[in-house]
């Protein structure tokens, strides 16, 4: 077959196998081929599998790249980040060092609130810089694909003005972006005492705004004690689904609210956090084909000794994907390699259980699962090239880059650790 990209001399190929997501005892299952090769054309694969069986006619200007005898694994999909976002909370992280916990830090006028005072502040330039800088360290750490929430605008220019800076890099950048409003991040001050005067707004004219403009297909809430109740989230979510909205909910965070449940009753694509699901959460989770996002990030930089309940997920199976939740507050990192070691430290995923979950079940968590999270025949051709022969020592060595390469749409667009423009 003819092909205009060419990744040879794969040591190991790694890949889950669709259709998403993958659930059960499959939910550990990769492909691996040894001496493999993988071909592209017009940035979709056409062939991936052993270099022996491969019959690869390359045109003109074809390139190539050699994969030096490396693992390949598909790019990693980061599901949940808060991606455009200004100011620095660097100094709420060293109050938590001094024993203050991310509630008592928030009711003293940090948390979310000091996020959107300077979000609001920033000129829409500003935050897109801001963003594209934190896009290009998500590639370096071998994302090709990010979901991104807005949420520190909480008013309608803000919120336009995050999911406007959303689909410029989308537009400019190489790493596909899907953008998430959440207007429902928390109250802004200004409704702090008018609480359902805001849900209101967010109904009348935040949402409709969002979608005439078309600047996001998924809608999001933050469901939790002193944030937003279940009857508002039910309000919200119903009114974003007759907008056409698909459904993501902040649940079971810091408490046990009944969150899973409720994005399982709403009909969510996914829920996400869940350190706190409940086991009827889980069931129900399972049973309504809701996709556990999951952020190990968030316990570890909160210094919480407690972590979702991932292996009872898999059981009762769940489908889980794996995300940096990317967020000044609670999961400073665009690195999903370290958001894997975490997973498998903490949670006990499987090695394969991790990388499935950054993948393919992080693409289904988006709804993409049709174009990316995999190396198969039809889909973009997204693919990392480890530092290491073995996919195992993207988990097994800990705290370094593993990274070397990048292709992303058959572009290689970070070669040795560096990005290439
Ligand atoms: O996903 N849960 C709510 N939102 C973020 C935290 C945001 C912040 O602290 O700025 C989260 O953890
Ligand atoms: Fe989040």
């Amino acid at each position: 077959m003819r092909a205009d990209f060419v990744l040879e001399n794969i040591g190991e190929l790694v890949t889950p196998i669709g259709p998403a997501p993958l659930c059960g005892p499959a939910a550990s299952e990769l492909r691996v081929v040894p001496k493999a090769l993988v071909a592209s054309l017009n940035g979709r694969i056409v062939y991936a599998g052993t270099r022996a069986g491969a019959d690869i006619e390359l045109m003109p200007g074809a390139r190539r790249l050699d994969a030096r005898g490396k693992a390949v694994l598909p790019g990693f999909v980061d599901c949940h980040t808060h991606l455009p976002f200004a100011g620095d909370r660097s100094y709420e992280f060293l109050l938590r060092m001094q024993g203050k916990t991310y509630q008592e830090i928030a009711a003293a006028g940090g948390g979310i609130n000091s996020t959107v005072k300077a979000t609001r502040e920033a000129s829409e330039w500003d935050l897109q810089a801001l963003a594209e800088s934190r896009v290009d360290r998500a590639l370096l750490h071998g994302t090709t694909a990010m979901e991104a929430k807005s949420g520190y605008g909480l008013d309608l220019e803000n919120e336009l003005k995050q999911l406007r800076v959303c689909r410029k890099i989308a537009a400019t950048h190489v790493m596909t972006i899907i953008p998430t409003c959440m207007c429902a991040h928390d109250f802004p001050p200004e409704y702090r005492l008018q609480r359902e005067k805001y849900v209101e707004v967010i109904c009348e004219e935040i949402l409709p705004e969002v979608r005439r403009q078309g600047l996001a297909d998924f809608f999001d809430v933050f469901v939790e004690e002193g944030v937003y109740t279940r009857a508002q989230a039910t309000l919200l979510c119903t009114r974003a689904k007759d907008l056409g909205f698909q459904l993501k909910i902040h649940a079971d965070e810091l408490s046990d609210t009944g969150g899973a449940g409720l994005a399982a009753e709403l009909g969510a694509i996914s829920a996400e956090h869940l350190l706190y699901a409940s086991k009827a959460g889980i069931r129900e989770m399972a049973a309504a084909h809701v996709v556990a996002v999951l952020l190990p990030g968030v316990p570890f930089f909160l210094m919480m000794d407690r972590h979702a309940p991932a292996r009872a997920m898999i059981e009762a199976g769940v489908a889980v994907a794996l995300a940096t939740d990317l967020n000044p507050g609670s999961s400073y990192t665009e690195s999903m390699p370290a958001i894997m070691q975490l997973a498998c430290f903490r949670m006990k995923l499987k090695v394969e259980e991790a990388l499935v979950a950054a993948t393919l079940n992080a693409a289904r968590a988006i709804r993409r699962d049709q174009d990316i999270g995999s190396i198969e025949i039809g889909k973009q051709m997204d693919a990392v090239v480890l530092n290491s022969a073995s996919y195992v020592d993207l988990i097994y060595h800990f705290g370094v880059d593993p990274v070397a390469s990048v292709i992303k749409g058959g572009r290689v667009v970070v070669q040795d650790g560096w990005m290439v423009s």
